[in-house]
């Protein structure tokens, strides 16, 4: 990775600064889906985003980029998304529960604690445990993603038999304060 961590910003997504990329950007999400993701999970990502309940945060970096045009250089910018996080607030009679739908880290850059920061930029905003309680679903195979969640708070409440499709299991998590 030849990009400074200290320029990744994480943001709200769609929002108004950022209007005229939501295309580039919606499009580069649903690239990480098919990239990262098996056919059955890959999230339709504009109507995900579009629903009420739904959020999406994403980790970036901007990209500034010369063009010479007629012997004239024009400077223009270029968001280059490295991670995202979609969470659903489901509300209840009780406490509302945040539910982490997806996240994902662009290969290039993890291991630098994007994933671990996604994850706790949502718990934040939704003041989990105090407001809000928090769940999600795992494949039982990623190891990975497992540790992340257990790290941040996470504990395995139950394992669903054929979850993601017949011999796929996955874990239910909850968040434990
Ligand atoms: C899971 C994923 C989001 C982790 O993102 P990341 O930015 O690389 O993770 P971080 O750098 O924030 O690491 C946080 C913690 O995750 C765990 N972790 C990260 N990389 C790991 C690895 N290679 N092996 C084991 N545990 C690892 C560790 O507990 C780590 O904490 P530590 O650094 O104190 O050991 C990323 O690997 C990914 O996008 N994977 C593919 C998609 C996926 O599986 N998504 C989750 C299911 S929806």
């Amino acid at each position: 990775m030849s990009v400074r961590k200290d320029i990744i910003r994480i943001t709200i997504f769609p929002n108004k600064p950022f209007q005229k990329y939501t295309e580039t950007i919606l499009n580069q999400i649903e690239t990480f889906e098919r990239k990262n993701f098996p056919k059955n999970e890959a999230m339709a990502i504009k109507k995900e985003v579009s629903k009420r309940t739904n959020t999406l945060l994403v980790a970036y970096y901007e990209q500034d980029i010369l063009k010479e045009q007629n012997t004239q250089k024009l400077k223009s910018t270029k968001i280059i998304l490295v991670g995202y996080i979609i969470y659903s607030n489901i509300s209840s009679t009780q406490m509302p529960v945040t539910r982490i739908l997806k996240l994902c880290v662009h290969h290039s850059f993890r291991g630098i604690g994007l994933g671990e920061k996604l994850l706790r930029s949502v718990l934040e905003r939704m003041d989990v445990p105090k407001r809000s309680n928090a769940d999600l679903h795992v494949d039982v195979e990623r190891t990975v993603a497992i540790n992340l969640y257990k790290k941040v708070g996470f504990n395995i409440i139950k394992r669903i038999v054929d979850y993601y499709e017949v011999g796929r299991d996955a874990w239910l998590m909850e968040f434990i304060n």
